[in-house]
């Protein structure tokens, strides 16, 4: 392992009613309450009122319509409105999309400068707005971490970008509050989740087995309960496994003592800044790929990923070849489960592959466990086609 700091200041409130003691933390803050939100779906399933029932004694701002893949434009209405209005905190009610544009918002109204600057480093952020978060989708972890990833549609770029002071004081999860997520958004929360966890599990440390024994526990966790979810969605058990191990899975704890890949969201930013996909659609499409193209860095970790997670049996094979069964299991998984599987599958082809090879190298070759240069990263975006 290597050394290590963990710190993670967000104080998680998990469970059924937790949105109860949301006016009891806003309190703390100020009563000038900035509530960013994104689509709709929270005015139609109930979460909407809940969370205003809470903020009675506050004067309410809102920030409506974040986008999935959110825009900085976005994010600039509301750095101008919490100045406008003298904010003293941004409560985010939804998914990663809402809550990375509200971490921006929250840095960018602290400073003259563009929030676009904030994304791409040319500010540096001394202090941020409090943020609390109600969180509406499991798929992220941006609930108790400090990323955030921010569309700019005018340059076609997508950046994740990164601040202790924007992570959330709190947040509130309640599972009941995820059973409307549609199948095909329950699918790419999973496949997120999951993706998290192989993005820390193939690192560049030596003797992680505490480590790698939570992201194999939390994996085949996930590998049970999903298929049962797809077919159940309204089932709060399966939602609140589910939710849980998307915290987990991004929240830093599994990634002690050792440093990520991180290579294949790298790519998936550079698909999606292009061609605007669901984050986990790339992904699933993508990872296999990825995991094929440097199997043979370390083929043991591989197949001890198969045998561990995917139950795959090594009995007179060799190690290469369980390495190789690993990796087809996972995407079999992921196609059970209605994950698309071809960059086809949205419609994209050829066309855009230097461009997307060029947003994904912006600043030079990249991955921990295997770094990859523009031929690595053209060679697996041309075999997802
Ligand atoms: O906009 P609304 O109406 O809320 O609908 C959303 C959206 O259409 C819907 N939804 C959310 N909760 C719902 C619901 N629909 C019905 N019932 C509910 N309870 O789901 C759709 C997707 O929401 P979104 O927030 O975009 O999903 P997700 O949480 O997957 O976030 C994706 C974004 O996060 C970034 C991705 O790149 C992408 O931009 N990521 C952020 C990370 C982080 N901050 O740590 C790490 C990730 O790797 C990722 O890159
Ligand atoms: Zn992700």
């Amino acid at each position: 392992m290597h050394n290590f700091t963990f710190y993670n200041p967000t104080k998680l409130m998990f469970g059924k009613d937790s949105v109860q003691r949301l006016q009891k933390e806003v309190a703390k803050y100020g009563r000038n309450v900035l509530v960013v939100y994104g689509g709709g779906s929270i005015k139609t399933n109930g979460v909407y009122e809940a969370v205003m029932a809470q903020l009675t004694n506050c004067n309410v701002i809102e920030l409506a319509g974040v986008e999935p893949n959110p825009r900085v434009q976005t994010a600039r209405q509301g750095a101008a409105l919490c100045r406008e209005h003298n904010i003293d905190l941004i409560v985010a009610v939804g998914g990663g999309s809402v809550i990375d544009c509200a971490k921006l918002i929250a840095a960018a109204a602290m400073v003259e400068q563009d929030a676009w600057d904030v994304v791409i480093g040319n500010v540096r952020v001394e202090k941020a707005l409090p943020l609390g978060t109600v969180l509406t989708i499991a798929a992220t972890g941006s609930e108790m971490n400090c990323n955030s990833v921010i569309t700019n549609s005018d340059t076609q770029q997508k950046f994740g970008w990164s601040h202790p002071l924007v992570s959330p004081a709190f947040s509130i999860l309640d599972p009941a509050y995820t059973v409307t997520v549609p199948l095909d958004q329950t699918v790419y929360g999973i496949v997120d989740i999951m993706s998290h966890i192989f993005e820390q599990y193939f690192h560049d440390a030596t003797n992680t087995k505490v480590t790698d024994a939570m992201c194999e526990g939390v994996l085949r966790t996930v590998v049970e309960t999903a298929p049962l979810l797809i077919n159940d969605l309204t089932n709060v058990e399966y939602r609140e496994t589910i939710l849980l191990a998307g915290t987990v899975a991004l929240n830093n704890i599994l990634g002690m003592g050792s440093a990520g890949d991180w290579a294949t969201h790298e790519i998936e930013h550079a698909v999606s800044a292009v061609y605007d996909i669901p984050h986990g659609g790339g992904l699933a499409i993508l990872f296999p790929n990825w995991m094929h193209h440097n199997m043979l860095i370390n083929p043991k970790r591989f197949a001890q990923l198969g045998v561990r997670v995917f139950n795959i049996d090594p009995t007179n094979k060799t190690v290469e070849q369980v390495a190789t069964e690993s990796i087809e299991a996972l995407r079999a998984f992921w196609t059970s489960i209605g994950a698309p599987s071809r960059l086809a599958d949205y419609d994209i082809d050829a066309e855009q592959l230097p461009q997307m090879v060029q947003h994904a190298l912006v600043h030079g070759p990249f991955g921990r466990f295997a770094r990859l240069d523009s031929e690595d990263v053209y060679e697996i975006l041309e075999k997802s086609l």
